[in-house]
């Protein structure tokens, strides 16, 4: 059984770079501890189904596509978009049984991500006209395949407090410790807080923010964090310049995820991407080992789990946020199992 409350399945979740989806290869991909096969049919339409044949229980990804349909390994039988059977070659299409069908699941391209919802979606997905603007230079990172929960990755995403320790001279200063004074506020499923601080110079290896001819560098930054997993961070310098950071996490199981991050710039749109890229390879990597050695590998929703200080309200929040909107499954551990 699930460990997963229902509500998780009620959003959307991104399960690949959309540029990882070729028009004639299928490809499994899971979500939720399901067992998906992401397809597309020749007008770049996505489909996501779960990943079994009701034949005899192959998957799925392992076929073909022809025709729109995608195409069972083992014997060959074909389903459309809608998941139902279409042609079963070892006999006439008129005997199809009805229940020769599999399960289909919400699914759309945006923002560079295919997105699937394994039932009715209850939230829309975040608004980034940056992302969808010319003049902005949009940049993909990572994937990012961590041994941890989505909640843990979306919450090292939000702490302040280690940039110092975990980036010294990328993101923070160790002899700037101090997290600025900042609330949060939430509204329904969305937390809104701002956070202005000391910047660390952008280093020579990786020239990546716009703080250059700035004497003593300010970083503003406004956050949008959308539960369950996904982030909305603007940046500035207090000039024209901008960057805009989408991050999302892909629930695979309870101790699996995958970050996409991606970026926008309307600046520097020259730079090749392989400098955000591997500046992210970088910053995503000191994090890395930090979260997977977390216990218990998902956020304990339940604040009297972890001692919390001042600086640390975003988590506090999103703890809070999660279980208003019936998103922690952490206590429904018992039941499941
Ligand atoms: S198992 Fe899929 S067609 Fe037989
Ligand atoms: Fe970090």
């Amino acid at each position: 059984m699930s460990k997963f409350t229902e509500k998780l399945f009620h959003c959307w979740h991104p399960v690949a770079y959309a540029r990882a989806l070729l028009p004639d290869a299928p490809f499994a991909a899971k979500l939720l501890d399901e067992h998906l096969v992401i397809w597309r049919t020749a007008d770049g339409t996505p489909h996501a189904m779960r990943d079994l044949c009701i034949h005899r229980g192959t998957a799925l990804s392992l076929g073909w596509v022809r025709n729109d349909c995608i195409v069972c390994p083992y014997h060959a039988w074909e389903y459309n978009g809608e998941g139902a059977c279409v042609k079963i070659p070892q006999q006439t299409r008129l005997s199809i049984p009805s229940k020769a069908r599999t399960v289909t699941y919400a699914c759309q391209e945006r923002y560079g991500l295919i997105w699937v919802a394994l039932d009715e979606p209850v939230y829309p997905l975040p608004e980034i006209p940056e992302l969808e603007n010319d003049g902005w230079k949009i940049v993909e990172t990572g994937p990012f395949p961590w041994q941890s929960d989505a909640s843990r990755q979306v919450e090292n995403f939000t702490d302040f407090g280690h940039f110092p320790w975990v980036h010294p001279g990328l993101l923070g200063d160790p002899e700037r410790p101090l997290v600025p004074e900042y609330s949060v506020e939430t509204s329904g499923h969305i937390l809104h807080y701002s956070v202005v601080r000391p910047e660390a110079p952008n280093s020579d290896d990786f020239p990546v923010f716009a703080n250059e001819e700035v004497v003593k560098p300010e970083r503003r930054s406004r956050y949008e964090l959308h539960l369950p997993y996904t982030i909305v961070l603007r940046l500035g310098w207090g000039g024209e310049k901008g960057m805009v950071y989408f991050f999302v996490s892909q629930p695979l199981s309870d101790n699996r995820c995958t970050g996409y991050c991606i970026i926008g710039r309307n600046y520097d749109l020259d730079q090749p991407d392989s400098v955000l890229q591997a500046f992210e390879d970088t910053i995503f990597g000191q994090d890395q080992r930090i979260v997977e050695s977390q216990r218990p590998e998902q956020v304990p929703f339940d604040l009297a789990d972890e001692l919390h200080l001042k600086f640390d309200a975003v988590a506090v929040n999103y703890r809070r946020a999660m279980q208003a909107q019936g998103l922690d499954y952490y206590h429904y551990l018992d039941v499941a199992e």
